[in-house]
């Protein structure tokens, strides 16, 4: 087994008398989709959070390539080479799409990559399909194409592991298709390291090769996606036996 791209070991964190993430261990190993499940207010987006330098656990490490991630800003956890997006789509308002992707193409993982950031901005939009759409004010876009817009921003930081909280929600069959064959691409062609946080089944299926599940903050599976669909705490938890017939179809 090759060494943990990430590595989260007895994170905890707690909201005074609530405890939002419990003792949680896991690792990603280079080049997987692991999945993220769990009910509303398991703790998966504060587990993000924890990750990616926007809370501080009360106790417990997280690991990155060598480094310690446990104490940094966000801004140190990016340019490190870990990337995110947000459950709630949050584009620069008042900004075209050209513009909201050329921000991070100025941060220092982005601009390492030397080349120009107009071009880049215009590459990275090109890679999640929004050429077209590229002079449109960003709040225009149609929540799909938000979405890829957070991807696109996300990419241009030069990214090693892209945490997705999320990036189907309140979209329809029709764009969770060609968003999920984006990240399929990211994936192989990019050789991209991938986390994702989804509560619509039947993709996030088609995506994960292990699922790290939670419920109330706690840990209660981790392991190959289909055995953990198939698991009775996981099933009693969240999926409901119907759903789980789906998941495993
Ligand atoms: N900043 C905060 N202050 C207080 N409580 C919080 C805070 N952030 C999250 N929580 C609580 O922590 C728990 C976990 O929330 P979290 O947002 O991580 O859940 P989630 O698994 O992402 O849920 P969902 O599927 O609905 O997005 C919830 O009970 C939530 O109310
Ligand atoms: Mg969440």
């Amino acid at each position: 087994m090759t060494a943990p791209l990430l590595e989260v070991q007895h994170l905890t964190k707690r909201f005074g008398g609530l405890t939002a993430v419990s003792d949680v261990t896991f690792d990603v190993q280079p080049g997987e989709i692991l999945g993220i499940l769990g009910p509303n207010g398991a703790g998966k987006t504060t587990l993000f959070n924890l990750l990616t330098g926007f809370i501080r656990p009360d106790s417990g490490r997280v690991a990155f390539a060598g480094h310690d991630l446990t104490r940094c800003s966000p801004t140190q956890v990016v340019n490190l080479g870990v990337a995110r997006t947000f459950q709630l789509c949050r584009p620069f308002v008042g900004m075209s799409v050209l513009e909201n992707a050329l921000v991070p193409c100025y941060s220092p993982r982005g601009a390492g990559t030397r080349e120009n950031p107009h071009a880049r901005a215009l590459q990275m939009l090109e890679h999640v399909g929004l050429t077209q759409q590229r002079d449109l004010p960003a709040e225009l876009l149609s929540y799909g194409d938000q979405r890829r817009l957070e991807i696109a921003r996300a990419l241009a930081t030069d990214p090693k592991i892209l945490l997705l909280d999320e990036p189907f929600a309140g979209l329809g069959s029709s764009e969770i298709e060609p968003l999920s064959a984006l990240i399929q691409t990211l994936h192989q062609k990019r050789g991209l390291t991938i986390v994702i946080i989804e509560h619509k089944l039947r993709a996030f299926m088609r995506l994960v090769q292990r699922i790290v599940a939670l419920d109330f903050g706690e840990m209660i599976a981790i392991g190959d996606a289909q055995a953990i669909v198939r698991d009775p705490k996981v099933i009693d938890a969240y999926i409901g036996k119907s759903e789980a017939a789906i998941a495993t179809a």
